[in-house]
């Protein structure tokens, strides 16, 4: 059965546009038999599920705002998610505090890109914190996530210079352009490594 990866998005979705290009360009389907089954969002308007339906991706749109509680709008989720069988959910821009027990269901499937060189600088604002704490380099982590917010196993990580007149949008388009290179890089990790384990247990 083809390994469903499912990519979770609250905006624009340029990390997971570069998922996608990737996994056409790199030949997922032939190397790693992967494909990106579905993007789906809690945010219906978010830019990114026009791109990924022009792309032929299924999309979808669980929107918090409907949900009284994170629990129930995280078994909504689940259930979106659920049903596109994920071998992988990549949360690529996702700006939602996921439960623990949402986070438990996918333990080893569930990564995550945070727009800092993690552990510095969990949560918002990461650009700006580190341009008022003088930083000279910043960056981008691919992780593991675990029920700690922005912590867990570190997959990939960039560095980029932070220079003396940085605005946190000009470091944030620095930072993002490595986010492009570095997402579909941990991904392709991840496919080969647990293709490995596949093919050891058969
Ligand atoms: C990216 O910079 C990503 O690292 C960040 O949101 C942006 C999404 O951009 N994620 C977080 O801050 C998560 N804590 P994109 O929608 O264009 O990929």
């Amino acid at each position: 059965m083809p390994r469903h990866i499912v990519i979770l998005i609250s905006g624009s979705g340029s990390n997971m546009a570069a998922i996608v290009r990737a996994a056409a360009a790199g030949r997922w389907a032939q190397r790693f038999d992967a494909r990106v089954a579905a993007v789906l969002s809690n945010r219906p308007d978010a830019a990114g599920l026009t791109w990924a339906r022009g792309e032929g991706i299924a999309t979808g749109a669980v929107d918090h705002k409907a949900f009284e509680s994170r629990e129930a709008f995280d078994a909504a989720l689940a259930s979106a998610i659920d049903a596109h069988s994920p071998a992988l959910v990549v949360l690529a821009g996702f700006m939602r505090i996921l439960t623990p027990g949402f986070v438990e269901r996918y333990a080893g499937r569930l990564i995550n890109i945070h727009p800092s060189l993690l552990p510095a600088f969990p949560g918002l604002h990461t650009h700006r914190r580190a341009i008022e704490a003088g930083c000279r380099v910043a960056g981008a982590t691919v992780h593991q996530v675990t029920t700690e917010l922005d912590h867990g196993p570190i997959l990939a990580q960039a560095a980029v210079p932070v220079l003396p007149d940085d605005t946190p949008e000009s470091l944030a388009a620095r930072v993002l352009s490595q986010e492009h290179r570095i997402y579909p890089l941990a991904v392709e990790q991840w496919l080969a490594a647990s293709s490995e384990v596949v093919a050891r247990a058969t």
